[in-house]
């Protein structure tokens, strides 16, 4: 199970990031988990120094520039230089802001050429009857895998993450069995862009609400890989319990 801890802007104070990661550590050295901290970039570069645990390290984002006078911009060389190893991207709080499909599929690239293992994020704002919410899904995937080579669409990891599940309770999240057609739909899609056996092996992540109390149900007979956590992923007895209910 890979478990990516999204800490969004939650996370404001070095002590506080020291707080997690110290938890993050003692709950991430066991064999059945992969825990990944996304904390915002200045603490990233705080926690990674050093770091020899197991935990490893995801951007937030990454900027569109690769350098050179873009004043505030956080390129993808720069985050890999400072420790991370995955970066987030096409976070829908991101995509309202006004990031096109284009513009991610390009940070797709630049993250992939820094060697940061994308986690691509896609998920529908509403469901309608008719299922139409899947063919936006189908789109937001085509959009950055058409241009991409085999090698580097097998690098990239999908965040299912429906928008009208994020931020709620354990309650409001997806069910298991809507979650499991979803992973399925999800690798048949990406079936049309992996040869062989690579949509099987595809990674998938669920996010939307997990917390200690539904991870277990969600992760079991649903064919995901894991979980990108938001706020049970910054109070760290909260995130520990979560951690250990996927042992
Ligand atoms: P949440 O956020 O766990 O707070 O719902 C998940 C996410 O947006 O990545």
């Amino acid at each position: 199970m890979l478990i990516v801890g999204n800490w969004k802007a939650y996370v404001q104070s070095s002590e506080k990031a020291k707080k997690i990661f110290a938890a993050a550590k003692r709950v991430g050295g066991h064999a059945g988990v992969q825990v990944v901290i996304a904390p915002p970039a200045p603490y990233l570069g705080m926690l990674a120094v050093g770091n020899r645990s197991k935990v490893e390290f995801a951007s937030q984002d990454v900027s569109l520039s690769t350098g050179g006078a873009a004043t505030g911009e956080l390129t993808a060389a720069a985050l890999a230089d400072a420790g991370a190893s995955y970066a987030i991207l096409g976070h829908s709080e991101r995509r309202a802001m006004g990031e096109s499909d284009e513009m991610i599929a390009e940070k797709v690239r630049h993250a992939l050429a820094n060697r940061l293992k994308p986690i691509l994020c896609i998920g529908e704002k509403e469901r309608d009857q008719d299922a139409r919410y899947l063919s936006g899904l189908r789109a937001q995937i085509a959009a950055v895998f058409a241009p991409l080579s085999q090698k580097e669409r097998m690098q990239t990891v999908i965040a299912y993450e429906p928008i009208w599940a994020i931020g709620k309770t354990a309650a409001e999240a997806i069910t298991p069995a809507d979650l499991g057609e979803m992973v399925l739909y999800i690798r048949k899609v990406l079936s049309e862009y992996l040869p062989g056996r690579g949509a099987e092996k595809a990674t998938i992540l669920y996010g939307g609400s997990i917390e200690p109390g539904n991870a277990r149900e969600l992760a079991s007979g649903t064919g995901v890989d894991g979980f990108l956590v938001g706020h049970a992923s910054v109070d760290a007895d909260t995130f520990s319990r979560l951690v250990k209910a996927l042992y």
